[in-house]
């Protein structure tokens, strides 16, 4: 018994904004954001879209995907929604904090009556320790068949628009995985890794608003929670547990550069990928980037790559791909599948 991505789904904003598009106020410059990161773009959600529409967008697009895939039996949306037993969010930019969970309000837009929901906050690892918690629920249950797994991020909500070091960085985007128990031994998740550096925690947070900074009746807030990010110490950490994951994923399942199709690497900046490439000695041809158009999009970030090559028409059946990742916590890690 295996468990397998069945399908995968996206919601991306229509609403793009460019470089040069970005408010005049910030200090900054087309040139400098591709040089120095290899973004162009990125896609903001409209004021009346929370993390729960864009996560719910992406599910439905996977559900329906899937109710195109060989031996699925349910005709309906409904029906499908009906059959998960899981359904589990990464998103560090939840409709509400702490509570309700943000996969919660999902569950029920769904209709899928009979799953259990829960967020999950692992920052841009949400999706590769989803896999993981989804991946070990099945595991556990016989009883258990299918589960979701989304990222989903309205990061341009909490950002500093007055920060240049990180405002021109993020932006918005779902993505979802429909994993399903499988009894083709040649398919579904061969390994994963899951790790954390909580030493670091302090260099990418959203300090307001939790019990450590709550806010007090009668204060007034001058700024917005907003993401506060020292850009070079993550930089650091980034290369150094990119590497490190690869290196053990490969050496773990005894795979070579060669066996595998394709790197699907956390999109926060195209010279970590590059950085890590070069220390691996793997081209830089292996990874897949969308980081010019969608920018960073947290959790979202691998499943969106993940359904653009799978409705591409570049991800086959039998494929060995591997995704790597890495996020506020700091958290890392990275997951070995057997497309
Ligand atoms: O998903 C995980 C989340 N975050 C990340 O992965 C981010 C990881 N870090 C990075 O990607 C990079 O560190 C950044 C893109 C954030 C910054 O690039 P860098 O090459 O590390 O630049 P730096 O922070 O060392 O800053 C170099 C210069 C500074 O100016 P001075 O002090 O040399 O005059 C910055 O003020 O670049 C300046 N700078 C900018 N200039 C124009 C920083 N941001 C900008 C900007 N436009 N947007």
């Amino acid at each position: 018994m295996a468990i397998e991505i069945k399908a995968t789904g996206r919601a991306i904003p229509a609403k793009r904004l460019t470089n040069t598009e970005l408010p005049a106020g910030i200090d900054t410059s087309d040139d400098w954001i591709r040089s120095h990161t290899g973004i162009g773009s990125r896609h903001i959600a409209d004021d009346a879209v929370a993390c729960s529409d864009l996560a719910l967008s992406a599910a439905r697009s996977a559900l329906t995907f899937a109710l195109e895939q060989d031996g699925v039996q349910e005709k309906t949306l409904e029906e499908i929604a009906l059959t998960l037993d899981m359904i589990i969010l990464g998103t560090a930019t939840a409709d509400y904090y702490g509570c309700p969970s943000t996969a919660c309000i999902i569950q029920n837009k769904l209709g899928a009556k009979n799953a259990g929901a829960m967020d999950i906050s692992a920052g841009c690892s949400g999706f590769i320790y989803g896999l993981e918690i989804a991946s070990g629920l099945l595991s556990i249950n016989p009883a258990r068949k299918r589960a979701l797994v989304i990222g989903s991020e309205v990061l341009s909500r909490f950002l500093d628009w007055n920060d240049r070091g990180s405002c021109v960085l993020f932006g918005d985007g779902a993505g979802a995985a429909l994993l399903e128990k499988t009894d083709n031994p040649k398919r579904g998740i061969l390994r994963t890794i899951l790790k954390a550096d909580g030493s670091g925690s302090d260099h990418l947070m959203i300090k307001r608003g939790g019990s450590r900074n709550c806010f007090k009746s009668g204060e007034v807030v001058d700024i917005h929670p907003h993401v506060e990010m020292n850009g070079r110490a993550v930089y650091i950490f980034a290369v150094r547990a990119m590497t490190e994951i690869i290196a053990q994923l490969m050496e773990a399942e005894g795979v070579g550069v060669d066996d595998l199709r394709w790197i699907v690497p956390h999109q926060a900046n195209a010279r970590i990928v590059s950085a890590a490439a070069k220390r691996l000695s793997i081209p830089d041809e292996k990874f897949v980037l969308n980081i010019e158009e969608y920018a960073n999009t947290s959790s979202a970030s691998i499943p969106i790559v993940l359904d653009e090559l799978n409705r591409g028409g570049k991800l086959r059946r039998g494929d060995l791909i591997m995704t790597v990742g890495f996020g506020a916590g700091l958290t890392y890690g990275g997951n070995l599948i057997v497309f």
